[in-house]
């Protein structure tokens, strides 16, 4: 039989980036301190990624040729707010030029508020873990959703609590590098408190300048969690708390406050199996990408049936790609991912669209610019960094213009493919 996976009409397909992964020329935020002080694993820095502040119409002129119908994009609250209490109108009128180039090409935004980087003056003040950081937040939203929103389709409060605060308070790899379980928790306590009320606010600014209804939610990653061991209770125990810990806290303690999830943002990108008491492994008989992590499509399904029927709204798939040096994974990881999500809407669940992560290769937090995530190629070491679509992107351009997989794109770009 032929390959055919369509996806239902007005299915939005896109792919997505964060601020300070993309935009370089900014020193006031944390991630460029960070990497100053040589916390950066190929020793450069963000300031230097790929220049989107500036190339921002050479850019979305990609999305537009990959057939894109929708983008992620982040702002950089340390560009919007570079002093406490002193907001840069000319940022914000900068990003309202690329997000109207955006509208121009009928590619609609969905814009992240906070992805990983903080303004310096607020990390000098104890960043997520400061009293006061849900009150800055919410201000500077206010700010931003006041300025853009009618340019904005749909909003992430915040992209990923769990990995946020894990990696910046728990394993000390992102800045501010503190290794202390309570100030975990603070910060995940604080993000959730942060967007329950960022949530009200958007909604209220919609009503009061009849924008109509916001679409906001947050970008949450999941992941599978599995006993290394069948056999064994204890890695069972084990399994079960890891994904505890890190799926379900945050969404709990949203969740326990009111409904604020208009979507459910999902980043998928592998699985682990957990061996007792914490220590989290590969499958053997699995592919790994350049960073080691398992390849693991039928985890996305899973993650879909089981969160879905949780929570019941609409998902979008924010972020799900690979880091794959000479785009080789990269094209089958695409097949095998949107298969698993074709099978999940088959079963019911109701998925609004799919942003691959990521647009171009970008400064990969701790690895740097040289782990390479992009559809497109970016030349880091060109004056302009020069971009050129990968076989991926074209790839997905034609899945996206296809609305689903065909057995044409299937024989044109990875013959030997089968669901
Ligand atoms: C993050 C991205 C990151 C990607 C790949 C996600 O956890 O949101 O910023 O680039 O994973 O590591």
């Amino acid at each position: 039989m032929a390959i055919q996976y369509s996806f239902p009409e007005g299915f939005l397909w896109g792919s997505g980036s964060s601020a300070f992964q993309v935009e370089g020329e900014c020193r006031n935020h944390d991630f460029y301190d960070w990497a100053l002080q040589g916390n950066i694993k190929d020793g450069t820095n963000p300031v230097d990624a790929v220049h989107f502040w500036k190339y921002f119409k050479k850019d979305i002129g990609l999305m537009k040729k990959m057939n894109h119908s929708t983008a992620r994009i982040g702002l950089e609250w340390a560009r919007i707010e570079p002093d406490k209490w002193a907001y840069d109108d000319s940022v914000l009128d900068h990003y309202r030029e690329i997000l109207k180039e955006m509208k121009a090409q009928d590619i609609s935004p969905m814009v992240t508020l906070h992805h990983f980087s903080n303004p310096m003056w607020l990390a000098r003040q104890g960043g997520w873990t400061s009293l006061k950081v849900v009150k800055y937040y919410v201000r500077f939203v206010k700010k931003a959703v006041r300025y853009l929103g009618d340019l904005v389709d749909v909003w992430i409060t915040i992209n990923e609590p769990s990995v946020y605060a894990t990696a910046a308070y728990l394993f000390g790899e992102f800045p501010p590098g503190k290794k202390s379980v309570g100030k975990t928790f603070r910060v995940m306590k604080n993000m959730a408190d942060a967007h329950v009320a960022a949530y009200h606010e958007i909604h209220e600014i919609y009503t009061q300048k009849l924008w109509g209804t916001p679409k906001v939610g947050i970008a949450k990653h999941l992941r599978t969690f599995d006993p290394y061991n069948t056999k064994n209770p204890l890695d069972h125990l084990s399994a079960r708390l890891a994904k505890r810990y890190f799926n379900d806290y945050f969404l709990k303690r949203v969740n326990k406050k009111s409904n604020t999830l208009d979507i459910f943002g999902l980043n998928y990108y592998s699985g682990d199996l957990v061996k007792f008491p914490l220590k989290l492994l590969g499958r053997k008989n699995l592919p790994k990408n350049k960073l080691g992590w398992d390849i693991y499509p039928k985890g996305l399904y899973r993650i879909l049936d089981e969160y879905y029927f949780r929570y019941g709204c609409p998902v979008y798939i924010t972020e799900n790609g690979t880091c794959d040096e000479h785009d080789e994974l990269r094209p089958s990881f695409i097949l095998d991912h949107v298969y698993q999500l074709h099978r999940a809407m088959e079963h019911g669940v109701d998925i609004a669209g799919y942003y691959h992560w990521s647009t171009l290769d970008n400064f990969e937090l701790v690895d740097g610019l040289m782990s390479r995530f992009g559809l497109v190629y970016v030349d880091h070491e060109h004056p302009e960094r020069k971009r050129t679509l990968k076989t991926s992107g074209k790839m997905y351009g034609d899945i996206v213009g296809s609305n689903g997989i065909t057995e044409k794109i299937v024989k044109d770009y990875v013959p030997e493919w089968r669901p």
